[in-house]
């Protein structure tokens, strides 16, 4: 098969993500994916609505917890990222296959936060919605700067943290239910790609207690 990534690499990354419950991963999207996402999520900003917590009907706005506009994705009607749809797909496959973690559906969105935007400290699964199993970020800000802030600040069981700066290309990985984090306070607009490999497709999910 040709995949994206090589399953060198790909084991290597699921096997930190299991020992240490999150992976950085630098120059996950190569240029030419990375641009192709890049413009799609450019061509779609004035469709971002101000971004609510909790699920279903408890969602809400308050961007004092939240500050980011998000756009929700379709891999049936956004076929401009279909690069990015098939990497998706390959991550999927090496889970699977390697973590046995019968993961069946995925959700992502396109987010960004204006300057002075944040994201206070959370986990990514809702009260009444827990299929989320795994989060995946991947950051579209083209010559971030140290101090141009919206640094990912993830929570480690030992009162330890790491910072990971929201750069172009990267990705994050990290275990939706057990990983607290943050959005550090954006200085400058900041741009990503964000989402969750489900357990269940949502419409399941939501059903779950
Ligand atoms: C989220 C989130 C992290 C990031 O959208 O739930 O925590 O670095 N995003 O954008
Ligand atoms: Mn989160």
């Amino acid at each position: 098969m040709n995949t994206y990534h090589s399953l060198e690499n790909w084991l290597s990354w699921v096997d930190k993500l299991s020992s240490e419950d999150y992976v950085v991963i630098d120059h996950f999207l190569r240029p030419d994916l990375h641009l192709q996402v890049r413009e799609f999520f450019l061509s779609r900003l004035a469709l971002f609505k101000q971004a609510g917590i909790g699920a279903l009907d408890q969602n809400s706005i308050d961007t004092t917890i939240r500050g980011d506009q998000t756009f929700w994705l379709d891999n049936v009607r956004d076929q401009e990222i279909n690069g990015f749809w098939d990497l998706v797909d390959e991550m999927i496959h090496v889970f699977n296959r390697y973590c046995f973690l019968s993961l069946s559906g995925y959700e992502f969105h396109l987010a960004n936060y204006p300057p002075g935007g944040h994201y206070a400290k959370h986990l990514d699964q809702f009260n009444d919605r827990n299929n989320r199993m795994i989060s995946v970020v991947l950051y579209l800000n083209e010559g971030w700067q140290p101090g141009d802030g919206g640094e990912l600040k993830l929570f480690h069981d030992n009162e330890q943290s790491s910072i990971v700066t929201p750069t172009a290309g990267k990705c994050v990985l990290f275990k939706s239910a057990t990983m607290p984090h943050q959005v550090l306070p954006a200085q400058k607009e900041r741009n990503s790609l964000t989402g969750w490999l489900l357990y269940q497709p949502t419409a399941l999910g939501q059903f779950l207690g």
